[in-house]
């Protein structure tokens, strides 16, 4: 009986010697709506599949006026800054989409 509970112990104390368990759980998020869209115009598909990945439409809708060459130039620099997967035929588009979309804002006034 004695020898029973001495190796009772020892399976205890072995026990308590195992890495301790750990689970994982799945987790998610909800983002919030972002409440300003990108206007219906000629290169929106190339800024949705390019751009807003990293940022919100929002984003893209609030930047101060730049001409076309400073667009152009952002472009390279989120591909060789922040290494972003942008599709090099895609650029012009992308650029042609931000002036008409900054054209369009001086307009009606900036994207609030
Ligand atoms: C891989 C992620 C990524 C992608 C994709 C991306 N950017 Fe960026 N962008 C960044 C980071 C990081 C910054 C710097 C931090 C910030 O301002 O959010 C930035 C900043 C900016 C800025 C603010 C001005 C500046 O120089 O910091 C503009 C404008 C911009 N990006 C435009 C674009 C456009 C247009 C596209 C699509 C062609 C694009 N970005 C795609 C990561 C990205």
């Amino acid at each position: 009986m004695r020898a029973a509970a001495i190796i009772l112990a020892a399976l205890l104390l072995t026990g308590c010697e195992r890495a301790p368990e750990v689970t994982f759980a799945d987790a998610s998020i909800t983002l919030p709506d972002d409440p300003l869209d990108l206007p219906d115009l000629p290169g929106r598909d190339a800024v949705i599949a390019n751009c807003t990945a990293c940022h919100s439409p929002s984003t893209m809708l609030q930047q101060p006026k730049i001409p076309r060459a400073k667009w152009e130039s952002q472009v390279t620099k989120m591909i060789e800054i922040y290494k972003a997967p942008i599709d090099e035929a895609a650029i012009p588009q992308i650029v042609d989409y931000m002036v008409a979309v900054q054209a369009a804002q001086t307009e009606t006034g900036p994207a609030q």
